[in-house]
């Protein structure tokens, strides 16, 4: 992976240059003791061998944090569009899920008497999103990113059509999950937890629709165009 999967439109080659592009790169670089300010002109690659950190494993961490430069998706290679995904999206999503469902269970554990059929149902939602989504991203990196990789489209294009498929089953899970928390407004008095599940959930679905978008609208064609 390369910084030009991150931030294609904008060249980074120094240490101040990453921090200019991501503001959360900064508490990365302190974590690996690497000096943002005075030794900001030196290349980054430099700095990270020095540090003793790969330049990949840094920006993947950059990723990780959230502030993301924007990324000009349709001017990737499929094989950047991958790497870019799984930095962006596949690495945080199984974190994510658990904390959700943890959340669901203590609502429906603590305050399912209130309305245990929608609570209940909730917490079976964002179960299934779990089971649904966590083999999807093993199936997607090791069989059909792996394919995009090394060039065998017509292998690819086999697991695309099952990816697809799993897209739209994902698609009708965050719906549901929409429609069972009132548009991810939680009710009055809700408790704090109440109130981040439904907070988490709204994120979970924008994130993933992003990230559907970017695999069925420009991955997936561009291996289908290159098919053809
Ligand atoms: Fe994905
Ligand atoms: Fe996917």
């Amino acid at each position: 992976m390369t910084i030009a999967h991150f931030v294609p439109s904008s060249s980074i080659h120094t240490v101040a240059d990453l921090v200019r592009a991501a503001p959360a790169a900064v508490r990365i670089l302190q974590q690996h003791g690497i000096d943002f300010c005075c030794g900001g002109k030196r290349p980054l690659a430099d700095a990270c061998a020095q540090s003793g950190v790969t330049l990949d494993a840094l920006l993947q961490q950059v990723v990780a944090a959230g502030d993301v430069p924007t990324i000009d998706w349709q001017s990737l290679t499929p094989a950047q569009l991958c790497a870019t995904i799984e930095a962006r999206f596949h690495t945080s999503l199984p974190r994510e899920l658990t904390r959700l469902l943890a959340m669901a269970e203590r609502v429906l554990l603590v305050h399912g008497q209130k309305d245990p059929d929608r609570l209940e149902s909730l917490r079976d939602t964002v179960a299934s999103l779990q089971a649904e989504l966590i083999p999807h991203l093993a199936l997607e990196e090791a069989e059909v990113f792996a394919a995009i990789r090394a060039g065998a489209t017509d292998q690819a294009l086999v697991g695309i059509q099952q990816l697809e498929h799993e897209h739209d089953a994902v698609g009708a899970l965050l719906k549901k999950s929409r429609e069972l928390t009132d548009d991810f407004n939680p009710p009055l008095g809700a408790c704090g937890t109440w109130r981040a599940l439904y907070q988490g959930l709204a994120e979970l679905e924008a994130e993933t629709h992003e990230h559907i978008h970017v695999e069925n609208n420009i991955l997936f064609q561009a291996v289908a165009q290159a098919a053809s």
